[in-house]
């Protein structure tokens, strides 16, 4: 098929990767979805897939799951290349959605718990001084156009940044800037490096749990909001897949 012809047949698979098992359960609850008993994913990795299927939809949440050393969430930009390719070789989706938190920039008129669909993303911890270099660096690409998803549900949009750290530094800062986010993640870009190289549509949505460019230290605010942050998150989400569901990707 074409991918002409994909963007206009009815979205039926679609795979939502989530770094963080507290972001990943409300949603597993308010789709009904069963973790995989044998797992699609290669031995050994601690990788774990939630599906079912929801108002017509084959829903498949991925979660990175825990370090195997540490027992933490595999949070960053490399595990979610990884899931990210291994749920596309496996399940062939038709949409990608990229569900989490993010610290927002009040500047830029982001507030806590405002959710928003990024529609650009890029990195700004990649930082390659010679011509050319510096743009794959950058790594800017667009989020899958949705100019009635995000007027029908009233989303915020906005430009997102990514990199592997959750605070700020100073070039951090200065490249966040430059890519003109108004929210930032760890996950974002890699995985739209992976859903471009494979062409699968791919959309964003970001919670804000903490304010960059606020005087609150970013950890704190971050974990003191978590939790309320990702109710806000799963009821975004599960209006994304309600709209999502019986549309072509066209249609979004
Ligand atoms: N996720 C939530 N808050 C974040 C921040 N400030 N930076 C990166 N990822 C985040």
């Amino acid at each position: 098929m074409s991918s002409d012809q994909q963007q206009q047949r009815p979205i039926s698979t679609i795979v939502i990767i989530i770094a963080m098992q507290t972001e990943a359960l409300p949603l597993v609850n308010s789709f009904q979805l069963k973790e995989d008993a044998d797992s699609l994913f290669p031995k050994g990795t601690p990788w774990v897939r939630y599906h079912g299927t929801y108002k017509g939809l084959n829903v498949n949440i991925i979660w990175p799951g825990k370090d195997a050393v540490l027992g933490v969430d595999s949070v960053g930009t490399v595990s979610a290349s990884l899931v990210t390719y291994a749920a596309i070789q496996a399940l062939q989706p038709d949409l990608i959605i990229n569900a989490g938190t993010a610290g927002g920039f009040k500047a830029k008129g982001a507030g806590i718990g405002d959710v928003y669909v990024a529609s650009e993303v890029a990195f700004h911890d990649r930082r390659i001084p010679i011509p050319v270099f510096d743009l794959y660096g950058v790594g800017l690409r667009c989020g899958c156009s949705t100019p009635n998803l995000v007027k029908e549900l009233d989303f915020k949009v906005g430009k997102l940044s990514t990199g592997d750290s959750l605070d700020m530094t100073p070039h951090d800062e200065a490249s966040i800037l430059a890519n003109d986010a108004v929210v930032k993640d760890m996950e974002g870009a890699a995985v739209a490096y992976v859903a471009d190289l494979l062409k699968v549509p791919a959309i964003f949505v970001k919670a804000v749990t903490d304010i960059v460019d606020g005087d609150k230290p970013t950890s704190e605010e971050f974990l003191h909001n978590l939790s309320a942050v990702t109710v806000a998150l799963g009821k975004s989400v599960t209006q994304v897949v309600d709209y999502i569901s019986g549309k072509s990707i066209l249609e979004l």
